[in-house]
């Protein structure tokens, strides 16, 4: 087991050979001249094992790379090697660290890997995984400013850079909830409580939002949750959203008070014509949100900002920092240019919550939730850590990357690149495969941990998608590996 150790004994501050570090704010300082530590519990005890158990472990799987053969199996296998763990005694730290070393991660994906090129996989900053682990020891409320105003000070300030990026003005304001589905489920219920507001109640027939077939599944999961009805608008030549599209559907439904633009569809990384969706439906007065869950980190990045020309007028806007960002699981922010329709749809009213300073930065005012941990702070501590340049070049070599897989695509004799990547997916075909070819090869490479790509289809046909979100891919092992195994005549 990596970097697991007991400690029975713990030397006292007095007899630490350790200078102490300057970095201690004085009430830590203090605390530890006078060895005011914790108690320890009258029912956990001082758990200093559990504690010292884990946090090394983190700290030496931080620094590892990750197995690119790790993989799923089924409960039942895992149940045979893990057996029972919740048992009325206990088994004890070690152990449970033990399995979970040994036995539980290594059966979940390396969602890191450079070769996982599947879905939109991750790349998170060590220094932003470090200090997850720091947001959790700190274990600040996040909800309210009263209770973690230090921690939302930071969370803003990333909040503020975004906002600048999307050339928002000076009140836009946002919050980090958990992902990109809650994140478009709360600008959406934002957008009709704000409707209901301002149009006078429901209209006949109820409310129902606009959006392409290329929006995420999450944008429909949304609708069905509101209880709105989604109105397709069909896409132009390039797989674009518009708003000579969305036209004659607004004009003709007054049901429709939100419209959905993508900001880099997951599929085949498009970005809607935002500019030409803003001005339409904002002259039908429905609010525009743009989803950049995946695609938005290309806000930072010179060569790709002007795919998103008109977000500066946009409603709401999701990105999510652990996509494309570089920041570990879970992690969406979510921003509105106004923040004040966000807050009279969210905002929570209870006796017990009525002395709230409604005049601060309330976080759970402004999305379904209201007790959260600060999931901002790790991405703050990364940026502030690199700086935000250090980012800007991150994302443009995942972009260059793409570019020049798919420029080796195209000079394949087997492979078809089926559109020229806005963003950083690449779309392709093998000449002559159907989708069990893809599917065995998919495999026979995810079970060697050379690359892990899947199957997908585009425009209804089967094909194969590359997803570059990190900036350790090597183009040239990309196109190593596709060269060779893609030469080959039947895909097994
Ligand atoms: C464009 C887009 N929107 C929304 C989501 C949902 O995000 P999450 O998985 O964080 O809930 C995704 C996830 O892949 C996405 O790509």
């Amino acid at each position: 087991m990596q970097g697991v150790t007991t400690h029975s004994q713990h030397p006292s501050p007095a007899d630490d050979p350790h200078p102490e570090p300057e970095h201690r704010t004085a009430f830590a300082q203090a605390s530890d001249d006078l060895q005011r530590h914790r108690p320890p519990s009258p029912v956990w005890g001082d758990e200093r094992d559990a504690v010292s158990i884990a946090l090394e472990w983190a700290a030496t799987h931080t620094a590892l790379a990750s197995d690119p053969k790790a993989t799923a199996r089924s409960a039942h296998d895992l149940h045979a090697e893990v057996g029972e763990t919740i048992t009325a005694g206990g088994i004890g730290a070690e152990r449970a660290m033990e399995l979970f070393d040994e036995v539980l991660l290594p059966a979940t994906r390396a969602s890191d890997d450079p070769m996982n090129l599947a879905y939109i996989p991750a790349a998170p900053t060590r220094a932003a995984v470090a200090f997850d682990t720091v947001v959790s020891a700190a274990n600040v409320f996040g909800g309210l400013w009263e209770g973690g105003a230090g921690a939302i000070f930071a969370e803003n300030q990333v909040l503020r850079w975004l906002a600048d990026l999307l050339g928002w003005p000076a009140d836009a304001a946002g919050v980090f909830v958990s992902g990109g589905t809650n994140g478009n489920l709360s600008a959406l219920a934002t957008a009709r409580e704000h409707a209901r507001r301002t149009r006078g109640g429901k209209p006949a027939g109820g409310w129902a939002l606009a959006c392409a077939s290329t929006a995420h599944s999450s944008v429909s999961s949304a609708a069905r949750l509101l209880d709105m009805e989604v109105v397709m608008v069909p896409v132009d030549a390039n797989g674009h959203l518009t708003g000579q599209a969305l036209e004659p559907l607004l004009a003709a439904d007054e049901r429709i008070c939100a419209v959905v633009a993508s900001g880099g569809t997951t599929n085949a990384g498009i970005v809607d014509d935002i500019a030409s969706v803003v001005e339409v439906a904002h002259r039908h007065g429905a609010w525009v949100h743009v989803d950049g869950a995946y695609g938005g980190a290309a806000l930072t990045a010179p060569s790709a900002r002007h795919r998103f020309d008109g977000i500066e007028e946009a409603d709401s806007f999701i990105v999510d920092p652990h996509k494309w960002l570089f920041a570990p699981y879970d992690c969406c922010a979510l921003l509105y240019r106004d923040p004040r329709p966000a807050a009279a749809a969210h905002a929570q009213h209870a006796a017990y919550l009525d002395s709230i300073n409604r005049g601060e930065s309330n976080p759970a005012d402004l999305a379904a939730h209201l007790s959260r941990r600060t999931r901002g702070l790790p991405l703050w501590y990364s940026l502030a850590t690199h700086g935000t340049d250090a980012y800007t070049a991150a994302v443009e070599r995942c972009l260059a990357t793409a570019r020049t897989v798919a420029g080796a695509i195209k000079a394949s004799e087997h492979l078809e690149l089926l559109l020229e990547p806005e963003l950083s997916v690449v779309v392709f075909r093998r000449r002559g495969w159907d989708q069990d070819a893809y599917r065995t090869w998919s495999r026979r490479l995810a079970k060697d941990g050379v690359m892990l790509c899947v199957p997908t289809a585009y425009q209804g046909e089967p094909a194969l998608r590359l997803a570059f979100v990190n900036p350790s891919v090597e183009a040239d092992a990309v196109i190593e590996v596709l060269t060779t195994t893609m030469g080959e005549a039947d895909g097994s």
